[in-house]
């Protein structure tokens, strides 16, 4: 992805004392960075502020990591939004994620348009309440001809059920006879997964310190590079980011070899 080196200096001025965008090497940004937003609740909590109210804020750290995103050159950005455990949570907290979801989406399309930032989702997303499927479908409509970055959200996302799917798929076209059992490769199967067609992430970074990956991306995360901060998510900000990004190029990749090239 091109960046505006203009730009980005404009975005990343007065940086505070630990972090500055030369910290950071701009042509080995991560190509895919996933994102476990975590920590609303317990930061409205310690605020004496209701649940929602976290999950409000956290729609600010949510426009910060795209627009960092797309200013740092990142191809994928993906975060996980709502799980398929979610739906445990109280009815009415899920309502109002759903329903936030919906106006969010639609308060943001213009900064997808001028931004050039094409919508896709992870997640079974017929199971959804009508007003958020239609508003997600719409996001899709919309930016479907857009060539810059891709924003995903995983939304009534699960790992295993993903992953179960896809094993459902691949069953069922060798039952028909149009797949042969023997050609079942990593490669076929990862077609049949919500990330079709789209790169692993390099960098998964995951808020509020906990250090578990909640049935996220197993397939996908088996390389990836973990950066996991204390902040909860409506505190994290392009400057948290900057500092993931210096942990992952401080990092050596060697991919089960000997050393990366
Ligand atoms: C974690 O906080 C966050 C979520 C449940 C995901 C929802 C994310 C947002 C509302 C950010 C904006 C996103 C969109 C798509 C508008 P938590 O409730 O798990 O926090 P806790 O662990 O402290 O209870």
């Amino acid at each position: 992805m091109i960046i505006d080196q203009e730009k980005l200096e404009e975005y990343y001025a007065k940086p505070p004392e630990d972090v500055s965008l030369r910290d950071v090497d701009l042509s080995r940004v991560p190509r895919h960075v996933s994102i476990i937003m975590d920590g609303n609740g317990r930061w409205a909590q310690a605020r004496g502020l209701s649940r929602p109210e976290g999950h409000v804020a956290g729609v600010d750290s949510l426009r910060e990591a795209v627009t960092t995103s797309v200013r740092l050159g990142v191809d994928v950005l993906s975060c996980y939004a709502f799980s398929t455990e979610n739906w445990k949570r109280p009815q009415s907290e899920v309502d109002l994620l759903m329903h936030l979801f919906a106006t969010t989406l639609v308060r943001e399309l213009p900064l997808f348009h001028q931004e050039n930032v094409r919508l896709r989702f992870f997640g079974d997303l017929s199971a959804l309440p009508k007003e958020t499927f239609d508003v997600f479908q719409q996001g899709l409509d919309e930016t479907a001809d857009h060539t810059g970055m891709t924003f995903v959200l995983a939304v009534n996302y699960g790992s295993r059920a993903e992953i179960a799917r896809a094993a459902r798929e691949v069953a069922q076209e060798v039952e028909r006879g149009s797949l042969r059992a023997d050609d079942v490769d990593e490669g076929l199967l990862a077609s049949r997964l919500y990330t079709e067609g789209l790169p692993d992430p390099d960098l998964l970074i995951r808020t509020s310190g906990e250090l578990r990956l909640s049935n996220y991306l197993l397939w996908q995360l088996a390389y990836t590079e973990f950066y996991v901060t204390d902040l909860y998510w409506p505190d994290f900000d392009r400057w948290e980011y900057l500092r993931a990004v210096r942990a992952f190029q401080s990092r050596r990749r060697r991919f089960g070899g000997v050393e990366a090239k």
